[in-house]
């Protein structure tokens, strides 16, 4: 991947090999897709503060949150369907995370299951839950998560109702349920994506493989989860996750300072500051723009993390400054994914961590620790 120089480089290539469906359904956002452009316009309201002639070494890069100290404050977060980008994208998408010593959380809607992530690659594991209507079947979701040795859960809730995603609907996606003669022209247009896909077999989405009631095959079970999604979650299921619940829980969605607090005062361990990358509620804020707000509110000791738009490592320097503890990345890993498999996702983690290492190093600061302490001091709002 020598042509590879930044995160928009994998994109591109992503773009060329995944049929049109897929790479739209990673790409886009909700409706007018506004949102989807603040998160990547909120970086450029701040200013980074240059520092010279302090440092002679190379930053630490290495940052502790969720309980643990990790090779880097970014992780990859919870992606959907990672084993239709690339045969096998969820084990391919662990090795890379299991090599670079970062987290991966495993979405619900995966191909690949939690059990078999941990049997075939080990490392730092996590998931990510979505509230089903039919919570005995939630509670088998926790069990296989406690059986895999899972130590973070998050749960997802800003997804009350599935926002419109209108390249989504043009395209047919989640509404086709079997590979239509439109569907399969368009795979045709992308043989070395087709080749990859037949070769991992025809995909299935495993955890829900012993549940008839799904269907069979990926999108006609993609499409029965999604409309299980419980329109009626409120804190009080929340609670009762908590009480589930046992090891850390990470509620995953918050774009206010008030709904972080209550994500604490039920019981959460952390939060995750998210608009779903601007895939759901449509001009709603960037989530940078509410990160100060949260900390203050949450206090200095509570984990707070955030996703939304990280394409830059200096964007990921912008987030611990203004108090994040760690950065979850979305489209940035699942672009490398589809891009160059478990080479295009260690691709995404070298350019942040590269780009993130000479940020600090401008900034001259040791390391990601002495950004998190140094905090505001490191950056001002511009104008
Ligand atoms: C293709 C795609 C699928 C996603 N699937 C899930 C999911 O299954 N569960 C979840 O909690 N978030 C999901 N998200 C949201 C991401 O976890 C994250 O919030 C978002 O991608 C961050 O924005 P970014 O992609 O601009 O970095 C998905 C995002 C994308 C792009």
């Amino acid at each position: 991947m020598k042509q590879v120089v930044n995160i928009e480089d994998l994109r591109v290539l992503a773009q060329r090999r995944l049929p049109k469906i897929f790479f739209d359904y990673i790409d886009g956002g909700a409706f007018s897709e506004t949102t989807a452009g603040r998160n990547r316009a909120g970086f450029s309201n701040w200013c980074l503060t240059q520092r010279v002639l302090k440092q002679k070494e190379m930053p630490d890069l290495s940052c502790y949150y969720l309980g643990s100290q990790h090779a880097l404050p970014f992780m990859l977060g919870p992606v959907g369907f990672l084993g239709l980008y690339r045969g096998q994208g969820e084990v391919l998408a662990a090795q890379a995370a299991k090599a670079k010593g970062i987290p991966m959380c495993l979405s619900t809607f995966s191909i690949g299951s939690i059990g078999t992530l941990r049997k075939d690659v080990g490392g730092d594991l996590q998931f990510q839950l979505y509230m089903d209507r039919d919570k005995s079947f939630v509670e088998d979701l926790l069990q296989s998560a406690v059986d895999a040795d899972i130590d973070v859960l998050y749960l997802t809730v800003d997804t009350s109702v599935t926002s419109v995603r209108e390249k989504d609907v043009r395209n047919g996606f989640r509404a086709v349920t079997k590979v239509t003669p439109a569907l399969a022209f368009s795979m045709m247009q992308r043989p070395a994506w087709c080749l990859d896909i037949l070769r991992a077999g025809s995909p299935n989405v495993e955890a829900v493989a012993d549940y008839p009631e799904f269907g069979k095959g990926a999108l006609e079970q993609a499409s029965n989860l999604s409309g299980r999604l419980d329109a009626s979650l409120t804190w009080n299921d929340v609670k009762w996750l908590r009480s589930k619940w046992k090891k850390r829980l990470v509620v995953k969605g918050i774009l206010s300072a008030e709904d972080a607090k209550i994500a604490r005062d039920c019981g959460a361990d952390a939060v995750v500051i998210s608009n779903h990358g601007g895939r759901q509620l449509d001009f709603a804020s960037s989530t940078i723009s509410v990160l100060p707000s949260v900390r203050e509110a949450v206090g200095p000791d509570f984990c707070v993390l955030i996703d939304g738009g990280f394409r830059r490592g200096s964007e990921i320097a912008i987030a611990l400054a203004l108090g994040a503890s760690g950065v979850l990345l979305g489209r940035a890993y699942a672009f490398g994914l589809a891009a160059g498999g478990r080479a295009g996702v260690e691709k995404a983690i070298d350019i942040l961590s590269v780009e993130l290492s000479i940020t600090l190093k401008l900034m001259g600061l040791s390391g990601v620790k002495e950004l998190q302490s140094n905090g505001t001091d490191c950056i001002s709002r511009l104008g």
